[in-house]
């Protein structure tokens, strides 16, 4: 019996997909079809399906074609399927013309043509609702913002704003964005979702008239240094329907969802100390203190909770600013020390101690792709990890979108209250000091 195998995510199912399956079976007896698994798919950075899986099998099914089905998993398993089931020819469309070339010392290899003028990106495209992302910006920086909206399918980055000419001309100059505006209600025209990405002494007010207007938002934390301006400014997105986002990725990437998990499951026993630092890395930049501080207390507040009883700040301080702080919160059963070094650098680590276990992330721990559990029964450090490229807003814009498919304005990775409580702390540390 010749068995054949070929694989795909099959999206939106279509008549490309069809041909391929049937083209394939000709080439043999017994036809294996791999689809690509959900977190095989998060992990090589592609977010943009929009079936099931389930869908997505079912629709191989449907074609009567597939004798097998299989999920595929990780990278590199088809050499493992092509030995496990005897595999005798690999097919797989033309579009990866040589990218298999290495699998012909398993079996042979076949590039078919593709069907022309269909994919499941142009079916996404002409089938779901697309936003347009602008971004107000005071330095021609994007920050990865444009090349991750490109993952997430339904997203664009299409306008800019600035109040400088010479950053705006810049900036559309470097990325080679469509509209580049110095009026905002030109600019908000064209945008559905304002990234606003400027410095703190203009944050608030650009995202109070971007929420007025009816614009979704995403801004770095904080929004302002006053917990009752930053906590209205969620009212406000709550009375105009809209959403507000902190731009904190590190929630929102799957590694951190399964640390939380692990951290309040209670895997490392009860929390008795959590310990992080964060540094500045870029000298030629304005004092960051305080989105360093925001950056850190992030996961301080989703792992240790709101409800902290005092707050001792230790700062070192110049004409220029908070140099460093030292920050120690205290709770019910635990403390939490946090150090920032804004010209002063420290070590950049986060650790969560508990009685049963330590867990670890090293390094750019805000941006990790992993973490290490270490439990006092002596067992070896067990690394947990997920791969992804780029810096993770991909997965903050996938967030986004299932809010605006769903009607819902909250963000669950990063909570109103939890984004009100992180600003609580930066005010007390500046009335403090
Ligand atoms: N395929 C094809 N003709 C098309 C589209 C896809 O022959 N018009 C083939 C691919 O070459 C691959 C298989 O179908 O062998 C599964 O492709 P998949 O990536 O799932 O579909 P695409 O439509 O290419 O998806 P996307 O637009 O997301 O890349």
């Amino acid at each position: 019996m010749k068995k054949v195998i070929t694989y795909g995510t099959f999206d939106m199912f279509h008549q490309g997909h069809y041909n391929i399956i049937k083209r394939a079976k000709e080439y043999g007896d017994y036809l294996i079809v791999g689809v690509t698994g959900d977190s095989y798919d998060v992990g090589r950075g592609k977010l943009s399906v929009h079936d099931s899986i389930a869908t997505r099998i079912n629709n191989v099914k449907n074609t009567g074609l597939a004798d097998a089905i299989i999920v595929e998993e990780y990278l590199g398993q088809k050499i493992s399927d092509i030995i496990k089931y005897d595999v005798d020819v690999f097919v797989i469309g033309d579009d990866w013309k040589g990218k298999f070339d290495h699998l012909k010392q398993y079996c042979e290899v076949v590039y078919l043509e593709r069907t022309k003028n269909i994919s499941s990106t142009q079916l996404r495209e002409e089938n779901f609702k697309h936003y347009n992302i602008g971004l107000i910006v005071d330095e021609p920086k994007d920050n990865q913002i444009i090349a991750e909206a490109q993952k997430v399918s339904g997203f664009k980055v299409s306008s800019v704003f600035s109040e400088d000419r010479k950053v705006l001309d810049e900036f559309q100059d470097k990325y080679d964005i469509e509209n580049a505006y110095r009026n905002l209600d030109a600019f908000w025209k064209d945008t559905d979702i304002v990234f606003v990405k400027c410095h703190l002494d203009k944050r608030a007010d650009y995202i109070e008239k971007c929420l007025k207007e009816g614009k979704h938002v995403i801004a770095d934390p904080p929004f302002s240094l006053s917990a009752k301006e930053h906590a209205r400014l969620f009212e406000i997105a709550k009375e105009n329907h809209v959403a507000l986002l902190d731009n904190v990725k590190m929630v929102y990437v799957r590694i951190f969802t399964q640390l939380l998990w692990m951290a309040h499951a209670g895997m490392i026993g009860d929390i008795i100390r959590f310990n992080c630092s964060i540094s500045k890395r870029d000298r030629s930049i304005v004092n960051l203190f305080d989105d360093l501080t925001a950056l850190a207390l992030c996961p301080v507040i989703k792992i240790m909770g709101k409800d902290y009883q005092s707050i001792e700040p230790k700062v070192v301080q110049s004409e220029d600013g908070i140099e460093y702080a030292s920050i120690l919160l205290k709770y019910e059963t635990g403390e939490a020390s946090i150090n920032i070094g804004n010209k002063i650098r420290v070590k950049e680590q986060l650790e969560i101690i508990g009685t049963e276990g330590t867990i670890r992330l090293k390094d750019n721990w805000w941006k990790s792709n992993y973490f290490e559990l270490e439990t006092i029964d002596g067992s070896d450090i067990k690394t947990y990890s997920m791969n992804f490229d780029g810096n993770g807003f991909c997965f903050l814009l996938s967030e986004m979108m299932t809010m605006l498919t769903n009607e819902r304005t909250e963000s669950m990775g990063l909570f109103p209250d939890e984004s009100n409580t992180i600003v609580k702390v930066l005010e007390y540390i500046h009335q403090n000091v």
